[in-house]
């Protein structure tokens, strides 16, 4: 039996008092953004990490999916017997160097960086870089050499299968159209966004080509249809000018292309409170947050791209262990690694900088809808679901 005691250190950090048993999961409160917590573990006998010391940077509490990344990241290695300290940075970027300098001060033994901004951490991913510390790029890819190692999801991939749900489920193979589209991305700072942008695009581009699909709107390179910060709010907004200057003498929109749930939340909202049409629109989304898993119960989100980041946690886990061992690190990690899940080792798809790849290993995401939301979601414990048929996220 094991105990976790998180201690609550100096910068006015969050306490928290977790335990766990027989090699279960710490239940650790997730800190807020306004403060870092610094949790220590400790245990009868030590463990086989020896105390050693993960910095975990998360951008914002104010996604969902962050949340659950910072704390089955928090939760799993503080099971496996590090300490931790785990920040969200608020969107941020200079409040995320600063978290990483203190993690840094706090002599981390290793560091899991999801970047704000995948241009703006190069000072202190340099520094961190001098002090010897290995970095894991956690889901989004940072541009910087100091990078050891990228842990994601296949995000190119993500954008395709978005893509290949409205070409399915508009039948455009078969049907001749044409149907209207819009298109919202994400934030031009995160380093995955162009991914799911031209993962879709290059799927959808051949109908657009071929007249089936028609983006009413015109609005169609990347730097156009980005959402800063992936903002509701800014989605939505975007979105009511488009319906208003477009849509408003009764042109029907068939489908809205949305490269994750927080600008799909923001997309639905417009058509709720702005659409003149009746028909029900074809959106996408990416996470499965818990609001818009509630939209696809109701019928005003089609689907999101899943993806389990419980999973992408351990593989971090996995690769840190493996990093801090000193082994050779290849896809020799998958192999032995007794994962229930897809996972590949890939040095080809990702550079921090021109000529210098960065040795990836990516999951592989899934879609979600009304139809098979149960089977994929409730039924592998990732979420329960409530009597009105709507999921809420296991701790
Ligand atoms: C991406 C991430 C997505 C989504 C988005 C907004 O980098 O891969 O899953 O969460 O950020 O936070």
């Amino acid at each position: 039996m094991k105990k976790f005691l998180a201690l609550t250190l100096a910068l006015g950090m969050t306490a928290s008092l977790a335990a766990c048993g027989g090699g279960g999961t710490t239940s650790t409160p997730a800190p807020t953004d306004a403060g870092a917590a610094v949790s220590e573990s400790g245990g009868e006998g030590g463990s086989a990490s020896g105390g050693q010391k993960i910095g975990i940077s998360m951008p914002t509490q104010s996604l969902e999916r962050w949340n659950r990344d910072g704390s089955y990241l928090d939760q799993q290695f503080q099971a496996a017997g590090y300490e931790t300290i785990v920040t969200y940075s608020d969107n941020d970027t200079n409040r995320q160097v600063n978290d990483i300098q203190n993690m840094i001060a706090e002599d981390v033994d290793l560091l899991v960086v999801a970047a704000i901004d995948g241009e703006a951490l190069n000072t202190v991913m340099n520094e961190a870089g001098e002090a010897g510390i290995p970095i894991i790029a956690y889901d989004r890819l940072i541009m910087n050499d100091n990078v050891s190692y990228y842990v994601s999801f296949d995000n190119y991939s993500v954008g395709t299968l978005q893509g290949q749900y409205i070409v399915d489920a508009l039948d455009l193979e078969n049907q001749a159209g044409p149907f209207n589209i819009e298109l919202t991305a994400g934030d031009p700072a995160d380093n995955n966004a162009p991914y799911f942008f031209n993962g879709a695009m290059d799927v959808l581009q051949k109908y657009i080509d071929d007249g089936k699909l028609v983006v009413v709107s015109g609005q169609t390179d990347f730097d156009t249809v980005a959402t800063a910060a992936w903002d509701s709010q800014t989605a939505m907004e975007r979105a009511q000018n488009i319906l208003a200057s477009y849509y408003a003498d009764g042109t029907q929109v068939d489908a809205w292309l949305c490269s994750n749930d927080s600008t799909a939340l923001g997309v639905t909202q417009a058509i709720q409170s702005d659409y003149a049409g009746s028909n029900s629109v074809i959106i996408t989304g990416q996470d499965g947050d818990e609001a818009n898993l509630k939209n696809i119960v109701d019928g005003v989100q089609s689907m999101t791209v899943y993806k389990a980041v419980a999973n992408e946690a351990v593989v971090t886990l996995d690769l840190a262990q493996a990093i801090l061992n000193g082994d050779t690190i290849d896809d020799s990690l998958i192999s032995n690694s007794g994962w229930d899940f897809e996972c590949s080792y890939d040095t080809e798809s990702y550079a921090t900088s021109e000529g210098h790849n960065c040795p990836s290993f990516l999951l592989v995401p899934d879609v979600v809808t009304a139809d098979n939301m149960v089977e994929k979601l409730v039924d592998t414990g990732y979420y329960t679901q409530d009597a009105d048929g709507y999921l809420q996220a296991a701790g």
